[in-house]
């Protein structure tokens, strides 16, 4: 009960204790993917990579599909406005999918016919990056001429597989179609020797561009001629450890699913492996 004269009691008012505001630290971010797509990234063979029906009908032998532009660039590019790059661009998928996710292309390529293909493309992509973007008509040794040392964020591209396609397909038997004869082509070099020199001078040049800590992703493959196999993604690979590069890691392009007419090479004499699959080889430039 309350006792008369009595003080009221002051209802005590609750003072909530503020922690100073310390600014939370930003984490790093090297790419814009959520965990599930990291994830699905992170997986290493891609098997579900398909070419659209357009890309089928461009016509170019070894055209890589824009979806897979697309996957590697979210995967190493930390975000819009970066520089792509694209020594050996053919019809143009680096520069023209690059343009398209707001970053600018840079392409250098030798064959006029698969430049127009590129520009073509490039034309219909309707962001201001792709006014940025360019397809030299230019071969890959004069890059030191055409673009700045450390310019460059990521550095996409797939060099002429030695001489293999002047020679038949055994998989499937498809037509045999080269880039042609240009001048220059590292696709018309004999000599295996001479064309890995070629390539290591190539990334050299590809390394002093890049900026310290940025990936060059090379899509390759390996090769047989006759009886002698050709591990041309471990060659490559291990020689451009000695231009600076970092091999970080290996991704298998399992292309499988475009192959629809296999037979059982070497049958019944010497057993031989069908080659469905691709390599993607993920070089690092070191950090500085
Ligand atoms: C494997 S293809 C690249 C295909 C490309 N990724 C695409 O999606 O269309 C290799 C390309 O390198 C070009 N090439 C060969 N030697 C070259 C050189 N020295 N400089 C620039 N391009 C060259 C060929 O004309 C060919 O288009």
């Amino acid at each position: 009960m309350p006792v008369r004269g009595a003080r009221k009691p002051v209802a005590r008012k609750t003072v909530r204790k503020v922690a100073p505001s310390v600014p939370r630290a930003v984490p790093r971010r090297c790419n814009q993917l959520d965990g599930k797509r990291w994830l699905q990234n992170s997986i290493s063979v891609w098997s579900d990579v398909r070419k659209t029906a357009e890309e089928q009908r461009l016509g170019h032998p070894a055209l890589f599909p824009q979806q897979l532009v697309a996957r590697l660039i979210e995967t190493f590019v930390a975000g819009e406005g970066a520089v792509v790059l694209d020594p050996f661009a053919g019809s143009g998928s680096t520069v023209v999918t690059a343009a398209g996710m707001n970053c600018c292309g840079i392409g250098l390529e030798i064959s006029s016919e698969y430049i127009a293909t590129g520009r073509g493309r490039l034309e219909a992509v309707a962001t201001e990056s792709a006014r940025h973007s360019v397809i030299h008509h230019a071969s890959a040794f004069e890059l030191p001429k055409l673009v700045d040392p450390e310019s460059v964020d990521f550095c996409l591209t797939s060099p002429p597989y030695w001489n293999i396609l002047q020679q038949r397909r055994t998989a499937d038997s498809k037509a045999i179609r080269h880039y042609g004869n240009n001048t220059g082509d590292l696709g018309t070099i004999e000599s295996y020797a001479e064309y890995l020199d070629r390539l290591v001078d190539l990334f050299r040049a590809v390394y002093n561009v890049l900026k310290p800590g940025a990936y060059c992703v090379i899509v390759v493959m390996d090769l047989r001629k006759k009886n002698r196999f050709y591990p041309l993604h471990s060659d490559l690979a291990g020689r451009l450890t000695t231009v600076g590069f970092e091999w970080d890691d290996l991704i298998v392009w399992n292309r499988q699913s475009e192959y629809n007419n296999l037979r059982p090479l070497g049958y019944p004499a010497v057993f031989r492996v069908n080659k469905v699959h691709e390599y993607l080889l993920i070089m690092q430039k070191r950090a500085g």
